[in-house]
């Protein structure tokens, strides 16, 4: 079968292979790829800057936002049947007690594998192995949008994190910011356009770009990020805030637009050694005095891609066609091994693996 493989931790590496088909075993379901999202980690794997290869080997399938459909089945096998589309789940447990728990995404060890990320294969190959307890059946109704259920994922857990950890006190959250509008920010605006908040979106796209454009239509606000900071531009207060530029540098402006009670969710995967000046007494006051959170929040387990599959058909309902308007490029596998997804007019691209 065809497959897109890279050598992490090597630039330029990225390429377009055969590899032996996977036979599945009895308690094993194969599937055939439809599509596969593409994202900012999958860049970093291939420009070198991240990703790991599986221990016997030097090079990785990437792709770990996916959907696909059911092939074949195990014996064994109850939980899906072939002709089911699936998204799979993108972490692999260590044996730590959160892993032990479903809560791989909290995993507390640190040795945790990733499909096309960390150690594991990804999805970026013309069928793949998975057990059932990694796949989650999506509805026919949701084949337009469901590529988009993984980078979803990692909103609805911040999310539903932001509202757990707030649990310690009476808290009505009404305006939310959203910091990035890539495809986790949108999706994240939406996710809380959808509770019904009021939500400012923050990038340093022009607002005549696609994403803006889509976010204004939620009911959000645009504030562009142009010259002045972000405390200037949107000053808040915000209850919830959740960042997902990557640039960290934001994540202490953010704090200062955090309202007393306030709670910001970090998103952003950081692989370089950026270095600050920052204004610590008054960050730490800002905390202390307004019992204001700062939490880090990675990944998703299985619970949330459930909520997610709800989530995506409340959109729809909602917003009938707008999500699918994320998926702003549609690309070969040799188109993206040749750099096409790489354009920055673009909101997600998808590489169509079979139809
Ligand atoms: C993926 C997550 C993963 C994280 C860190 C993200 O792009 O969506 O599933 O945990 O990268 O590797």
């Amino acid at each position: 079968m065809k497959a897109v493989v890279v050598r992490p931790h090597v630039p330029g590496s990225l390429r377009l292979t055969e590899l032996p088909d996977p036979v599945p075993g009895p308690r094993e379901v194969l599937v055939r790829t439809l599509e596969v999202g593409i994202c900012g980690t999958d860049a970093d794997i291939t420009a070198g800057q991240y990703g790991w290869a599986p221990p016997d080997r030097e090079e990785l399938v990437l792709g770990h936002e996916s959907l696909g459909v059911v092939e074949r089945v195990g014996i064994a096998v109850s939980s899906c049947a072939p002709g089911d589309l699936v998204v799979a789940t993108v972490r692999r447990p260590d044996g730590c007690p959160n892993c032990r728990h479903g809560e791989s995404d909290m995993c507390s060890w640190g040795r945790y594998r990733e499909r096309g990320i960390k150690e594991l294969d990804g999805f970026l190959a013309e069928h793949y192995v998975e057990v059932p307890e990694y796949l989650v059946v999506v509805p026919p109704a949701l084949r337009p949008t469901a590529v988009l259920l993984e980078p979803l994922t990692i909103a609805v857990k911040a999310v539903f994190q932001a509202f757990k950890i707030q649990e310690r006190l009476h808290w009505e959250p009404r305006r939310a910011l959203v910091l990035g509008i890539g495809p986790v920010g949108l999706l994240g605006a939406l996710l809380l356009r959808a509770r019904g908040l009021e939500v400012t979106a923050y990038d340093r796209q022009d607002p005549a770009e696609p994403g803006p454009r889509l976010a204004q239509e939620t009911g959000a606000s645009y504030r562009h990020a142009e010259d002045a900071d972000l405390v200037t531009t949107a000053p808040g207060p915000y209850d919830l805030i959740l960042e997902a530029t990557g640039f960290s540098p934001l994540d202490f402006q953010a704090v200062e637009t955090l309202a007393p009670n306030g709670v910001l969710a970090l998103l952003g995967v950081t692989g370089g050694d950026r270095r600050l000046q920052i204004p610590s007494d008054r960050l730490n006051q800002d905390l202390v005095l307004g019992n204001r959170v700062v939490f880090g929040s990675v990944n998703a387990n299985r619970r949330y891609f459930e909520r997610g599959v709800a989530d995506l058909e409340r959109f729809a309902a909602l917003w009938p066609g707008l999500t699918e308007r994320l998926i702003t490029r549609r690309l070969s596998p040799a188109e993206f091994v040749a750099g096409e997804s790489r354009r920055e007019d673009h909101i997600k691209a998808v590489v169509e693996v079979s139809r």
